[in-house]
């Protein structure tokens, strides 16, 4: 799509197709398993990957790949592949990267389902992850990175404490040692920063969450760069420069920039089998529509929500990136238009506090789930982070009273009335 455009524009039309048959204007749910050969040969064809004719839906159906691309464009990246779930995403753009032995650089402020994966189902296949702090300067990653380092992983928005990984700084540690760097941009979205301008060259998407912005779908996707050079980094991925079967060229050869982006389809995506439902492509794409005008607002309602909490007596520290935590030149740097919509608060009265704050939320939804139109609010410690031991939550920065709120596009000011409400009842 002309990049003269700008976003408003694009998360509307990039990778909008008319519909041949009927003219329509919106991307039809093309809900199929397969798709017709048109003869012996074209079978043939299409199996080998020689055809520009998809062959099933496992890994490459039409309405995915609308809402693909478009992902694909706002982040300014070349491909994108849809996923299942921004878990499936996370763990597939691994796998298309790295296998038993290979070794992973993370920061250590990660949501904690991606911490169970690289600590749980992603170990036991062999993989060896390391946390470096995520203020950790810049020759400690370059150290850190050996010749069986096959990407280097951060998110750009940490949930749920918002910490910022300062990514034009890791940008450099992978300019400099050949190891990709990988970012899950959920919790800022690509309205609010694009990390491939950093140096990223590879972002994840939890697409359940902004991109959508409904509640109403799980799914994620990985973005391409498109930038990245994988015949530089030949000796850490041979999966890519391999010849394929019968002699046909490697990815790097056919596919070039975007090797990357067609591994993960036509290998990892087709092997494992993580599908994206073609209905949820298209809730996606009415979700993307939007993006920049709920972003804009979740931005606006949060740090709203965020002053009207601060200094409430039951409230001892209010997390929300760039405001009073240190990180206001990074976020001044990476985020000019907004931190994200997720406003963390550490009740004075702990857990018990936590549980009667959130036992009296009216409009507030307690349950688990980010960047939905509704506010919602969680405590983590007692749900997402329950199966920790109490020190390592605190390690985590996770204490007792933390509640994760995330803001929604009601009225401010009657979000604000609830958690206040909510508040009062538990000064200590
Ligand atoms: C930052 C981040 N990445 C990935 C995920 C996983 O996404 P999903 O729930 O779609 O599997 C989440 C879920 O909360 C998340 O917050």
């Amino acid at each position: 799509m002309s990049a003269e455009w700008g976003f408003a524009t694009r998360q509307i039309h990039a990778g909008a197709i008319v519909d041949a048959e009927a003219g329509a204007r919106i991307t039809p749910i093309y809900q199929s398993a397969g798709y017709v050969f048109e003869g012996f040969d074209d079978g043939a064809e299409r199996f080998a990957g020689r055809s520009a004719r998809r062959a099933y839906s496992r890994n490459d159906n039409p309405t995915n790949v609308v809402a693909a691309r478009r992902i694909a464009d706002l982040e300014g990246g070349a491909d994108g592949v849809l996923v299942a779930s921004g878990q499936a995403a996370i763990a597939a753009a691994l796998a298309a990267l790295a296998q038993a032995g290979d070794h992973v650089l993370t920061t250590d402020r990660l949501y904690e389902g991606t911490r169970e994966m690289v600590r749980g189902a992603l170990r036991r296949t062999g993989l060896r992850f390391e946390a470096l702090p995520i203020d950790a300067e810049e020759d400690a990653w370059v150290a850190a990175v050996r010749p069986e380092t096959r990407a280097i992983y951060a998110e750009s928005i940490a949930n749920p404490l918002g910490e910022v990984a300062d990514l034009a700084m890791l940008g450099r540690v992978s300019a400099r040692t050949g190891v990709p760097l990988v970012v899950d941009n959920t919790v800022a979205t690509p309205f609010l920063c694009r990390p491939f301008e950093h140096g990223a060259a590879i972002v994840i998407h939890s697409t359940s969450k902004w991109l959508s912005g409904h509640g109403s779908v799980i799914g994620g996707a990985i973005v391409d760069g498109g930038a990245f050079d994988w015949n530089a980094a030949a000796e850490r991925f041979p999966q890519l420069h391999e010849p394929r079967p019968h002699g046909a060229p490697s990815f790097a050869e056919r596919f070039g920039a975007t090797a990357y982006a067609a591994y993960l389809r036509s290998v990892v995506v087709l092997e494992h089998g993580p599908s994206f439902p073609a209905t949820s492509a298209f809730l996606l794409l009415h979700g993307i529509e939007t993006l920049s005008l709920r972003m804009e607002r979740h931005v606006a309602n949060a740090l709203a929500v965020a002053d009207a909490v601060r200094g409430h007596p039951a409230v001892t520290r209010v997390h929300y990136p760039g405001a009073g935590d240190g990180q206001e030149a990074i976020v001044a740097r990476l985020l000019p238009d907004g931190a994200g919509s997720i406003v963390s608060i550490d009740l004075a009265g702990g857990r018990d506090a936590a549980r009667a704050f959130l036992d009296r939320l009216r409009l507030v939804s307690q349950m688990t789930h980010i960047g939905d139109v509704r506010t919602l609010a969680i405590h983590t410690g007692s749900t997402i982070h329950g199966k920790l031991e109490e020190q390592e939550r605190l390690e985590l920065g996770i204490t007792p009273g933390l509640v994760r709120i995330s803001v929604g596009l009601e009225r401010a000011d009657d979000v604000i009335a609830d958690l206040l409400q909510a508040l009062d009842a538990v000064v200590p």
